[in-house]
């Protein structure tokens, strides 16, 4: 069993909706945290509510993960830092929705250079510290999007698709070294993921509490599977886990109609992600 108490966990994308819920899991289980943002305000408010709570220490970094040299500086200040990252947590992360080429590309770049560039980079940066010293953790998050091609989501799916094969691809070089590595599976969770998106009518496009999971829920659950030891943490209901099997089976065009069709449903056909 892996032991919170006393360790240290960076946890990216903390400001708010998954990422803050697993800075206040890790922090009511005694690790210390390094909390990382775009929004250094939002970052020191939760930090100050965990110290408050709990007898943890607690630090922010404000940096943008989808640029590059700002990535390379967030690592620059780890090194230059007394602690030690015993657990990484690479949540940060964002998504553009929508036709892709009705939409504008930025959103999908950021969501590859969040996505998948500062994931890889601070996982590089991160585990080969901890492979060096023989011990350490890094969870990755993906989403139930990473199994399978998600039309009108295309990009966000490609990026999480990545991730799923990049973290299996890791743990098993790292086995046995004493780092373990695992990806989370999320599905459908009540965040801000999709604050700011509209529909084609102008209306808020708000989650579907039916289908939607808590973040407290998917943030007790994943921890609590890496602690097991699993490689894999699918932490939301369990209809999430069987239907990332179903693609497994079927030809992959009649994956991508059957996920077209669901997302159409959804309306993510006509909605509006930042703007964009
Ligand atoms: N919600 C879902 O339904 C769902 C399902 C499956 C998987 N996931 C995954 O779970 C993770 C967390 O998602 P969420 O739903 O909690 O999203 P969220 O509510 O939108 O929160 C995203 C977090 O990432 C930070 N962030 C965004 N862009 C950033 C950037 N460029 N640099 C640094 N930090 C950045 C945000 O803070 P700032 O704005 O302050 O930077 C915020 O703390 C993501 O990887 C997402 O793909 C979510």
């Amino acid at each position: 069993m892996y032991t919170y108490r006393g360790t240290t966990t960076l946890v990216t994308g903390a400001s708010r909706g998954l990422g803050a819920a697993y800075a206040a899991e890790l922090a009511r289980r005694g690790s210390d945290l390094v909390l990382v943002a775009r929004s250094g305000s939002a970052l020191d408010e939760v930090a100050a509510r965990l110290r408050t709570a709990h007898d943890v220490a607690v630090t922010t970094i404000a940096a943008d993960l989808a640029d590059r040299d700002q990535v390379t500086d967030v690592v620059r200040t780890l090194d230059d830092s007394p602690s030690t990252i015993d657990l990484l947590l690479n949540n940060a992360g964002a998504g553009a929705v929508g036709p892709f080429l009705d939409r504008a590309l930025e959103p999908n770049q950021v969501s590859v250079d969040l996505n998948i560039s500062a994931l890889m980079t601070l996982t590089h940066a991160l585990g080969r510290t901890m492979a060096s010293r023989g011990s350490g953790g890094i969870i990755n998050i993906a989403s139930s999007a990473a199994f399978q091609p998600m039309p009108y989501q295309a990009s966000y799916a490609g990026t999480k698709a990545f991730v799923l094969s990049f973290t299996e691809a890791l743990a098993e070089e790292l086995r046995g070294q004493g780092v373990r590595v695992m990806a989370a599976h999320p599905g459908a969770t009540g965040t801000t993921f999709f604050d700011g998106a509209t529909r084609a009518d102008g209306t808020p496009y708000t989650m579907d509490p039916r289908i939607t999971d808590s973040a407290d829920t998917v943030a007790r659950r994943t921890l609590d599977d890496f602690a097991r030891g699993r490689s894999a943490s699918y932490p939301g209901r369990r209809l999430n886990q069987i239907a990332s099997w179903l693609p497994r089976y079927l030809p992959r065009t009649t994956t991508a109609r059957l996920t077209g069709k669901l997302n159409r449903t959804l309306g993510f056909d006509s909605i509006r992600v930042h703007a964009a």
